[in-house]
Order: structure tokens, then C-alpha cells, then sequence
């Protein structure tokens, strides 16, 4: 059929009938809401690259989580900055480390809510790479131990699922070797499986404090021309054990969250980045966009692409739209 027998503006005369065909519905439960947690009491640090979003004390952390709790959002995925950084990351790792008493404050004061935890050791190694390193170079394999470690003390504070980030090769099989053999045979890994060399991190590098001090992480994160590589990388998860695959960054990468869609077969997460939301956040504070629409546009699309779950900065500002 064409025109004029076909009409597409038909289906778009008035808002019922936009609500009938719309395909793809947001809502508070796609939503994971990234949060960075600090030492000390009382502290709620604004971090100025990332405007909204803050440096929170565990006792301040727990309003914040209640909160999203409350506007509906199921998970929380939380990031340490830990008071002291060295050449092995050992404060990633420690049983009484920042993030481990956090998900333990945040499991018992509110066990409805999922709580996520980031496994990587860029915010913990004095030099800022993801694993462990030799000379100039990050040694993989060496970097697999500590990673299941960090990933086992987080199931030991009470994770309901760690998320590895670091892009080691084998990371996954080792992490889930070490929970099952830990008895952590029920706490899933979402696993960062396509995570690109970003320059849509910088905002969350000053927030994790997490810069790697020399050279970049180019030689472990993926070449963002790459698309069937991704694919290869999901796929290796996958026969892991991962129980989620995630691409990071969301909106320069969309067909890559559409490919994983259709050929990898467990559930997808995307990470809207701090990159992503602060560019939002500056055009809004000039003026030059609709914070509100761009924030639930660019939602929409992450989810239209084929992403069933999104981590982003706006899941409270989002959320709070969506509820009637
Ligand atoms: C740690 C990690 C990073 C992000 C999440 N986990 C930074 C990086 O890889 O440099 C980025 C999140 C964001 O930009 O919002 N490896």
C-alpha cells in the first residue's frame, strides 16, 4: 500500500492512539542507578563534572538508595574510593574495605533493593589500570586472583551480583570459580563484556578518582571501531558464565547493543556514561536543550536499541518523570 491509501500519520493523530503503537515503554524497573561511596561521616560531596551526582558517606548513601528504592528503581551499583591507594589495589579486596561495609549498611537497612558492585581495581591501584602491572605493561593473568577476591568479598559483604569492568581476559571464569567455590553459587556476574576505550569516561574518572597515571587503557578495552569483535567478546562471556552482558558507553554504541541483542542469548545491559550525562547536563545549563526530553529521548533509545536494563546517572531524575 502507498500514498495516498497509506497514511503513516494516521497512527498519530492523537495521544491514545501514539500510546497504543508506541513500542517501547520506559519504566523505573529498567533503570540501575550508579552511586559513588566515600570514607568518612556526613559527607555528600557534590562532584562538579557530574552535575547531581555526589560522593556520599555510607550514612548518606542509605537516604539516597531508600530513595531510589522508593521512586521504583530495583537496583543500586555502587563504586568505592577507597582512603588509600597501592601498587596491588589490596583495598579493593579487604573484608572491611569502603564498598563491602557499604553493601553490608545498604543490605540491612534496605534488603528489597539489589545492590550491584563494580569489580575492578582502577580506583584502588596507585598507577590507575584495571589489573596488576609489570613494568608498563597490565599483566592479565596476574590480575585474575585479586579481581575474584574483590568480586568474593563483595558476595561476602552481601552483593546480590558483582560486576566486572577491568576487561581482563578469563576474568569471568575466574570469578565465577571462586564464588561457587566461596558458596556463592546464587550471585549472578554482569559482566562489562563489550567495554570500548571511551573518552566518555572522563567525567567518572575524576568521580572514581580512577585516571590511569600513565599510558591509557587501549591495550584490555576495546577499539571503538570494532563491532563483530564485540560479539567474539559476549559470546567468550557467555561460555564464562556471565548471567548478563553489558556494552559500555550506550549512545555512541546502539548497533552494538542491537547486535548483542540479537545474537547473544541472555539479557543486556547498557551503560549510559558519565560522558554521555554530563554533555546533557552542560547544554542544559546553557540553555541550549530541554534537560527533561533529551534525558528520556536518549532512555528510550538505549531501551529501543535492545537494552533491557540501563545503568544511568538519571535513573532518579527519569524515574520521578515516569511515576504518575
Ligand atoms: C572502571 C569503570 C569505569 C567506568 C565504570 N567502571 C571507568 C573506566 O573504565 O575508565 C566508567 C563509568 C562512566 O563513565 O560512567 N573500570
Amino acid at each position: 500500500m502507498l500514498f495516498p491509501d497509506a497514511r503513516g500519520r494516521r497512527l498519530r493523530q492523537h495521544s491514545g492512539l501514539r500510546r497504543m503503537v508506541r513500542e517501547t515503554v520506559l519504566t523505573p524497573n529498567d533503570f540501575i542507578l550508579p552511586l559513588f561511596v566515600v570514607e568518612g561521616k556526613a559527607v555528600r560531596e557534590p562532584i562538579a563534572a557530574m552535575p547531581g551526582q555526589y560522593h556520599l558517606s555510607i550514612d548518606r548513601l542509605i537516604p539516597t538508595a531508600r530513595e531510589a528504592g522508593e521512586l521504583g528503581i530495583p537496583a543500586i551499583i555502587l563504586f568505592g574510593l577507597p582512603p588509600r591507594k597501592d601498587p596491588l589495589g589490596t583495598e579493593a579486596y579487604k573484608n572491611q574495605g569502603v564498598v563491602q561495609r557499604a553493601v553490608a549498611a545498604v543490605k540491612d537497612a534496605l534488603p528489597d533493593l539489589v545492590v550491584i558492585t563494580d569489580v575492578c581495581l582502577c580506583a584502588y591501584t596507585d598507577h590507575g589500570h584495571c589489573g596488576v602491572i609489570d613494568g608498563h605493561q597490565v599483566d592479565n593473568d596476574a590480575s585474575l586472583d585479586l579481581l575474584a577476591r574483590t568480586a568474593v568479598s563483595h558476595a561476602q559483604a552481601g552483593a546480590d551480583m558483582v560486576a566486572p569492568s577491568d576487561m581482563m581476559d578469563g576474568r569471568v571464569a575466574e570469578i565465577r570459580g571462586a564464588l561457587d567455590e566461596a558458596n556463592f553459587g546464587q550471585v549472578p556476574i554482569m559482566s562489562y563484556a563489550a567495554k570500548y576505550c571511551s573518552a566518555f569516561y572522563g567525567p567518572f574518572r575524576e568521580a572514581a578518582d580512577s585516571a590511569p597515571q600513565f599510558g591509557d587503557r587501549r591495550t584490555y578495552q576495546m577499539d571503538p571501531a570494532n563491532a563483530q569483535e564485540a560479539i567474539r567478546e559476549a559470546t567468550m562471556d557467555v561460555e564464562e558464565g556471565a548471567d548478563i552482558i553489558m556494552v559500555k558507553p550506550a549512545l555512541a554504541y546502539l548497533d552494538v547493543i542491537g547486535r548483542i541483542r540479537d545474537e547473544i542469548d541472555l539479557p543486556v545491559a547498557a551503560y549510559n556514561v558519565s560522558g554521555e550525562y554530563s554533555m546533557i547536563k552542560a547544554a542544559a545549563e546553557r540553555g541550549w536543550i530541554d534537560e527533561a526530553k533529551v534525558m528520556l529521548e536518549t532512555l528510550t533509545a538505549i531501551k529501543r536499541a535492545g537494552a533491557e536494563m540501563i545503568l544511568t546517572y538519571f535513573a532518579m531524575d527519569a524515574a520521578r518523570r515516569l511515576n504518575p
